[in-house]
């Protein structure tokens, strides 16, 4: 089956589908994105999305190319259209292009912005495998720009990161700042100690990750203890376990860091646990 995408107002084959090489997100990673997971055929946590590529676009001083009930509808066309049952939608918005290559943006009353959607047909996604085996995880310099609470597609350090992590032969990098952890390449960590699960504060120095939203209300409700504060990669290794949250692998256990096991070496309780009350959460919840 080809699969269809959605550009600037078009459902279109892959195939078909084109954008402008001057587009500014192409020449100077000039745009924003988002992941929404699907499970069951629906869209886990829509809302969180748009809200945070509103705040994106915001921030970035681009317009928005269209309104969130369109947008809705999109993710939804696209998940029906293409026959997706478990899997992801992505969208990226770029401020388009004006037919040349300037640094200064272009007048928005005349370059609109380009809006791309396509899917990713994951099956399995929910009883993913590697969620049992949890993940293996080395630490990092963060040496990104200091806008991480904008969600934009230069993309090229977190993936420089997984492929030193696969190198390393791991599953994927945290990163460092001034001795402290910042995030994964793509997903916020934490670890647990004594039952207390800790990780780093809000900041313009992490994405606000919409899963670690969800994952701290649901271990708020499940009256776990949780300390939003700096935390160092000794602190995490020392852990009794770690995990990290992302849309597209909702709560993953981390069992070792820089090649040290965590606990016994397995996922630990408290990951598994909150990873099933967000499962099963987010279901109820889907749209
Ligand atoms: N990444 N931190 C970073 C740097 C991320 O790229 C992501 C998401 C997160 C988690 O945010 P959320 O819970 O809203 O997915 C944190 C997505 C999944 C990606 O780039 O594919």
């Amino acid at each position: 089956m080809t699969r269809t995408v959605y550009v600037n107002g078009e459902y279109l084959p892959e195939t078909e589908a084109t954008v402008s090489i001057f587009d500014r997100g192409f020449l100077m990673a000039d745009g924003v994105y988002e992941v929404t997971s699907v499970l069951d055929g629906k869209l886990i946590d829509f809302e969180g999305h748009a809200v945070r590529l509103e705040r994106s676009l915001n921030e970035l001083d681009m317009p928005a190319a269209c309104s969130k009930e369109e947008l809705l509808e999109i993710h939804r066309q696209l998940v029906t259209r293409n026959e997706i049952v478990e899997g992801l939608v992505y969208l990226q918005i770029t401020r388009g292009s004006d037919g040349d290559r300037d640094f200064v943006f272009p007048d928005p009353e005349t370059t609109k912005p380009t809006i791309v959607l396509f899917t990713q047909n994951k099956p399995g996604l929910a009883d993913n495998p590697a969620a049992k085996k949890g993940a293996k995880i080395i630490s990092i310099e963060d040496i990104r720009w200091g806008r991480r609470d904008i969600k934009t597609v230069q993309l090229l350090y977190p993936s420089m990161g997984k492929m030193m992590a696969k190198k390393a032969g791991a599953d994927d990098a945290w990163l460092i700042e001034d001795g402290h952890v910042t995030e994964g390449t793509s997903n916020n960590a934490y670890f647990v100690k004594n039952g207390k699960i800790v990780t780093r504060p809000l900041s313009n120095d992490i994405l606000h990750g919409i899963t670690r939203k969800a994952v701290l209300r649901m271990a708020e409700e499940a009256q776990m203890e949780i300390e939003e504060r700096l935390f160092t990669i000794e602190e995490a290794k020392e852990a009794d376990e770690a995990f990290t949250t992302s849309a597209s692998a909702f709560v993953m256990p981390v069992v070792e860091i820089d090649g040290v096991a965590l606990g016994d070496g397995t996922p630990g309780p408290i990951a598994k646990r909150l990873r099933e009350i967000y499962l099963d959460e987010s279901l109820k919840a889907a749209i």
